[in-house]
């Protein structure tokens, strides 16, 4: 019995199987391109433009935080080829997991789906702490002021307002947790985003940013761009090359061997890179709505193509305007957009980016956590983790246990960690994600080489393998934090544990039992799109 199960660890879905499966499925062919388009954008935009930009600008990159957001845009783009081939060879929902049960077999569709909850799990906290940092201020400019201990998880520093001195420590994030309580309660209630919902925060969205940009540009201190890259932290040791390539090589070196590298220089050019990538997360979504794509062959790479080019536009110019605007070692502030729209002289701008940053993100955490549950979901429906996660509410024919789970365990990590803990767990998660994916599609080029695939990776095997390798160089160098190490490490071994204590005997492909679709799951539960 254990050999036989042993032996299925690898065992594959087939694609054929999967389209089955979604034929049996209530799911309406409804999205087109543009709406696939403005989905990923809605998903896109958020916590690391609107924060963690200003925070690593700060910490890490200075003015190079331009070159930062390059960087992992065209890491990102790599990734985004690899994933518009799955998708429109394989428009199934579940995306990566999916495509991982169907190329790789089950144990790394499991680990993938582990990687998951990281991806859309964990950055639903990390977007709710973004947000309150928002709903402060906001509330701030409306004369009310938080107590100070519940701005912040424990031991994070304070700062006032005005003046960005430190004015005491925190002690629960009491924001980020309402906020993913609230989200969670839309979600048990079946109140998830509508197309038309969606449409409208994207457009405040990027309102907001394209004016930030097009009325910042007339701030811009050229002399705050320089120097473009400030002198490294710690100056690189006596007889170190100081050539730009012998650096470049020694930084490369030092995140390939996870050293902690530092600040400035070429070295925090990298680290900014693997903070800003939070900013990119939600491109990959799209795929998710393959199932519910009107021409997925033609659509999928488009949407997700699209949305990532268009953000990516956005961010590098928004990095450089804000960088312009404020100077590098004033952004370290949990509403830095908002603290460059002040510092112009333009105190009813910032109001409308509070205004536009807190909506903006109340809907990512919507998505985010909306992904997190029907990720569960579907594993359930594998049997690979517990069947209530799949039970259904009898009124409102939603997950709810699975959907409460979820808001309990997120309000804990929004509550309790601090931002860049948060935003660096959830990057090494999506990287090391990210990097399956575009494995899988070499592996399934030379496994299943008859399979249509609408559309091709171009310059094949390059593009997705220059994408792993770009994906786990920027994982090692967030492993140079310990604490995301270890607590990476141990959540990985510990997932895989879960996969031989449960998933391998109770998985129904494992049993020879053919799963249906969603169709206990109500229309509205999963219609968030496409009506
Ligand atoms: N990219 C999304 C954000 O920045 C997750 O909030």
């Amino acid at each position: 019995m254990a050999q036989r199960r042993l032996a299925g660890i690898f065992a594959r879905k087939s694609v054929e199987q999967m389209h089955a499966e979604h034929e049996q499925s209530e799911l309406k062919r409804t999205l087109n391109a543009t709406n696939l388009v403005l989905l990923g954008i809605g998903c896109i935009i958020g916590t690391g433009i609107f924060v963690l930009t200003g925070r690593a600008a700060a910490q890490f990159a200075g003015p190079a935080i331009v070159i930062s957001f390059v960087i992992t845009g065209t890491l990102c783009a790599l990734v985004a080829l690899s994933y518009a081939e799955l998708a429109s060879a394989i428009p199934v929902s579940g995306s990566a997991y999916s495509y991982s049960y169907a190329s790789m077999g089950e144990i790394v569709a499991w680990v993938m789906g582990v990687l998951l909850v990281l991806e859309y799990g964990l950055s639903a906290a990390t977007v709710a702490v973004g947000w309150s940092g928002y709903v402060a201020s906001f509330l701030h400019d409306l004369g009310i002021d938080l107590p100070v201990g519940l701005r912040g998880a424990p031991g994070t520093p304070i700062l006032d307002f005005s003046s960005g001195t430190q004015v005491g420590v925190g002690v629960v994030n009491l924001p980020a947790i309402i906020g993913i309580a609230g989200v969670t309660g839309l979600l048990v209630l079946g109140v998830s985003e509508s197309a038309f919902v969606n449409n409208i925060v994207v457009a405040i969205k990027l309102a907001v940013v394209i004016a930030f940009i097009a009325i910042g540009a007339f701030y811009v201190d050229p002399a705050l761009w320089s120097p473009l890259v400030p002198a490294a932290q710690p100056p690189p040791p006596p007889g170190a090359s100081t050539s730009l390539w012998g650096e470049i090589g020694a930084a490369l070196w030092s995140v390939v061997t996870a050293q902690d590298t530092g600040r400035y220089g070429v070295p925090g050019i990298i680290t900014a890179a693997a903070t800003i990538f939070f900013a990119y997360i939600g491109f990959e979504a799209v795929s998710t709505a393959g199932a519910e794509s009107k021409n997925p062959s033609k659509d999928m790479p488009i949407g997700i193509l699209g949305s990532l080019i268009i953000c990516t536009i956005l961010y590098i110019l928004t990095s450089a305007v804000l960088v312009g605007i404020v100077p590098y070692t004033d952004l370290n502030d949990p509403a830095p957009i908002a603290k460059a729209v002040n510092q112009i002289g333009l105190p009813w701008f910032a109001v409308l980016v509070k205004i536009g940053a807190i909506a903006g993100l109340s809907s990512v955490m919507l998505v985010l956590m909306y992904g997190q549950t029907r990720i569960f979901f579907t594993m359930a429906r594998d049997g690979l983790i517990p069947p209530v996660f799949a039970r259904v509410h009898a009124k409102y024919k939603t997950p709810w246990i699975n959907t409460l789970v979820v808001g309990v365990i997120a309000c804990g990590f929004a509550g309790f960690m601090g931002l860049d803990e948060l935003a660096n767990l959830t990057n090494v998660g999506t990287l090391f994600a990210f990097a399956i994916v575009c494995v899988t599609v070499v592996y399934l080029r030379y496994a299943r080489p008859a399979l249509v695939r609408p559309f091709k990776t171009p310059l094949f095997p390059a593009t997705p393998i220059a994408g792993a390798v770009m994906c786990l160089f920027l994982l090692m160098s967030l492993m140079a934090h310990e604490s995301t190490r270890n607590f990476f490490v141990i959540y990985l071994a510990g997932g895989i544990v879960l996969y031989f204590a449960y998933g391998m005997w109770n998985s129904k492909l494992g049993k020879g039992i053919t799963v249906h679709g969603h169709e206990d799951v109500s229309q509205a539960a999963h219609s968030k799109i496409s009506d």
